[in-house]
């Protein structure tokens, strides 16, 4: 009795120990005069020491350096569209919201099995205008179901966090689960600005939970005589941004849709997202990343707000393993994430941070972006026009846009309504 006591009280003295030595290594930094000082990794450098001086040797050279930079090191590799993949019409009704749309539900099959591993697209496009139209595609975070209360909106199926506002329960969404998150999608506002709206729900590719990579379509992507995934095998992050991929193989097919202005957008975890399929995939004209922050826009040199060692100790399934090794060594990394943006050049890119985000480092999000001017000008355009900060609600249009807006980590209508005016500038420019 007396021994089982004492090893009780070591027991909690070695947890209490063990607490505190985490939360020291893990204490947020909110003060921008305690930002260390770091030198950022130069885009234009070659692996072998030399300077890019030309757009070819961007492109042919050191764009897929960097590729695989972070393929190995941050988000992990993924296979090429599946052979069988195909895709079925599940519903189309032209007269949708008081005849204001066109609604098209697409199942997105990954195998030639119908009962195997699929996604399910959800697109609105405006009707009594001239198509093809411009679309924009995003994935949602509570099914296709939750962005508006169309009653006609297949209710999704699948595995799903509890939340009781939301009408979840039993990891299943429930009648009451409509248009729960719509004001993150003013879907009216986008059709009347004459662009199509696509979404799907993340968790058709990779149900947000930490299962050693075995669920959603990670048994698609391994070698199943592994018992652990490979330190370079794609985590979440790197299935939700595959099935964005997937989702532009369906575009391609559907005439309704100006496949060359198809933008891609994402808020937090869907805005790294966002940014990892946008530079990985070309056929996306432009991308947005609303408050994506640590391993999105955000430096991780600058340890501002959430860093490496937060977000894989608290999310070890968003990024492939090897990401683990800059844990409190975000100098080591061979890349920052103003090279990820890079990536996305010539093409528009559109970072939005909210002042009250600093979990998200609004700071570090401006910086990443502007870092990847060199490039942006390197390959002729108008890179970022912004050398500091914009004031708040004051957004900056180049080619590499930026907005900071008052208020807390969010998807509102004013982020909208900028990245409607945006597209409305910048989509204009690409050639068919
Ligand atoms: C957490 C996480 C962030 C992420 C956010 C979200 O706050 O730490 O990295 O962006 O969730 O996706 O909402």
């Amino acid at each position: 009795m007396y021994i089982r006591h004492k090893y009780k009280i070591l027991l909690t003295f070695l947890i209490m120990l063990l607490s505190a030595v985490v939360a020291q290594a893990l204490d947020v930094n909110y003060d921008e005069s305690k930002v260390p000082e770091y030198t950022l990794p130069d885009p234009l450098l070659l692996a072998d020491g030399s300077k890019v001086t030309d757009a070819n040797t961007w492109l042919r050279r050191r764009r897929p350096e960097i590729l695989r930079l972070f393929e190995q090191h941050v988000y992990g590799k993924l296979p090429p569209r599946p052979d069988g993949m195909n895709f079925t019409v599940a519903s189309v009704d032209t007269e949708a919201l008081d005849s204001k749309a066109t609604r098209r539900q697409i199942s997105v099959h990954f195998t030639p099995n119908k009962d195997g591993p699929k996604m399910d697209i959800l697109i609105y496009i405006p009707n009594h205008r001239p198509r093809p139209v411009p679309l924009f595609l995003g994935l949602n975070f509570y099914g296709n179901h939750s962005i508006h209360t169309d009653p006609g909106i297949n209710l999704s199926k699948q595995w799903m966090r509890d939340n009781k506002d939301y009408g979840v329960l039993n990891n299943r969404a429930t009648e009451a689960s409509r248009g729960v998150r719509a004001r993150r999608w003013p879907v009216e506002v986008i059709l009347q600005r004459g662009y199509a709206i696509a979404t799907i729900y993340y968790g058709d590719l990779d149900p947000d939970f930490d299962d050693g990579f075995k669920n959603g379509v990670h048994p698609l992507f391994c070698n199943e005589s592994r018992t652990k995934p490979a330190t370079d095998q794609a985590g979440s992050i790197g299935a939700w941004a595959w099935g964005l991929s997937r989702a532009m193989d369906y575009l391609q097919t559907d005439r309704d849709i100006d496949n060359k202005r198809v933008a891609v957008m994402g808020h937090s975890r869907l805005g790294k997202t966002a940014l990892w399929a946008g530079a990985q995939d070309e056929r996306f004209a432009l991308v947005i990343s609303n408050e994506s922050g640590c391993g999105g826009a955000a430096l991780s040199r600058r340890r501002f707000g959430e860093t490496v060692a937060h977000i894989n100790t608290s999310f070890p399934h968003w990024f492939c393993d090897n990401f683990n090794k800059y844990n409190s060594a975000e100098d080591n990394l061979p890349v920052d994430q103003h090279m990820l943006i890079a990536l996305i050049a010539p093409r528009p890119v559109y970072i939005a941070s909210a002042a009250e985000d600093l979990w998200a480092d609004p700071r570090g999000e401006f910086l990443a972006a502007k870092h990847a001017d060199a490039v942006y000008r390197l390959l002729g355009t108008d890179g970022m026009a912004a050398n500091e900060m914009p004031a708040l609600e004051k957004p900056v249009t180049s080619t590499i846009g930026y907005h900071i807006r008052p208020g807390k980590h969010d998807v509102t209508l004013y982020d909208w309504q900028r990245f409607l005016d945006f597209a409305d500038i910048q989509l204009k420019r690409v050639t068919k």
